[in-house]
């Protein structure tokens, strides 16, 4: 990475989430991601939440095996941001530090969705839990992949074959509904941050808008938005 000559400090990695509802993707498309920015010479690393650090996930065992629905929607959004607090600390500012590049299966819009517009938890406590646990650190880039609920959940149950659905698979349809209309609002709010992106056609197509997107905002002069968390 380029050295930055005023301070003498590496620059910073860039961080990039990637949100969206159930079979929309994220996963491949984070992984071809991760592939050409190696190809252009970029150190990256992929993670997810919840998980991502050894500690955070245990929780992601938990939370997604349905004990954490039993608590209610604040003690399973609690343990969401035990968990994001652990992987902040751990894993992703050690890395942006390091100027290495962070992709991320899921970040803090995943909980502005599924626990606050989905299980109504108040932007108040989402908004101290955030204070807590992700500071000021904010993404470069945040990849919204939008699919029909139809298409992804179908796609999502021929990936799990004959198992088990999660903790929130297992949801009903109006939920998913819910849910899509939760990250487009977000990409309509946030658009400095946000790129809306339709999933719903061929992985080639897909691929070349979320890097078109990247080359575009992020691999330009400007330096890289996300600070050192506060917490
Ligand atoms: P995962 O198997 O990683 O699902 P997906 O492939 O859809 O990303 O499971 C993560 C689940 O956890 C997913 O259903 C979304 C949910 N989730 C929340 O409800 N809140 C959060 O803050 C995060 C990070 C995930």
């Amino acid at each position: 990475m380029a050295e930055n000559a005023a301070i003498g400090a590496p620059d910073r990695g860039r961080f990039i989430t990637f949100e969206g509802g159930e079979g929309a993707g994220k996963s491949t498309h984070i992984k071809r991601l991760a592939d050409r920015l190696d190809a252009e010479g970029l150190r990256a690393i992929v993670t997810r939440e919840p998980g991502g650090s050894p500690g955070a996930e245990i929780i992601r065992h938990v939370v997604l095996s349905g004990m954490g629905k039993l608590l209610g929607p604040e003690a399973e959004t609690l343990l969401f941001a035990a968990a994001r607090d652990d992987h902040v600390h751990a894993v992703i500012q050690p890395a942006l530090e390091q100027g290495i590049w962070v992709l991320c299966d899921r970040f803090s819009d995943s909980t502005r969705a599924y626990q606050g517009r989905l299980g109504q938890v108040a932007p108040g406590v989402l908004n101290a839990m955030e204070r807590v646990t992700i500071g000021r650190l904010k993404p470069d880039l945040t990849v919204i992949l939008d699919v029909p609920v139809e298409i992804g959940m179908s796609r999502a149950a021929a990936r799990r074959g004959t198992g088990t659905p999660d903790r929130f698979e297992a949801e009903d349809i109006q939920f998913h509904r819910q849910l899509r209309e939760a990250f487009r609002q977000i990409a309509q709010d946030e658009p400095q941050r946000c790129v809306l992106i339709d999933a719903n056609t061929d992985a080639a197509t897909v691929a070349a808008a979320i890097w078109s997107a990247v080359s575009d905002r992020l691999l330009s002069a400007a330096p890289a938005r996300n600070e050192i968390a506060s917490a």
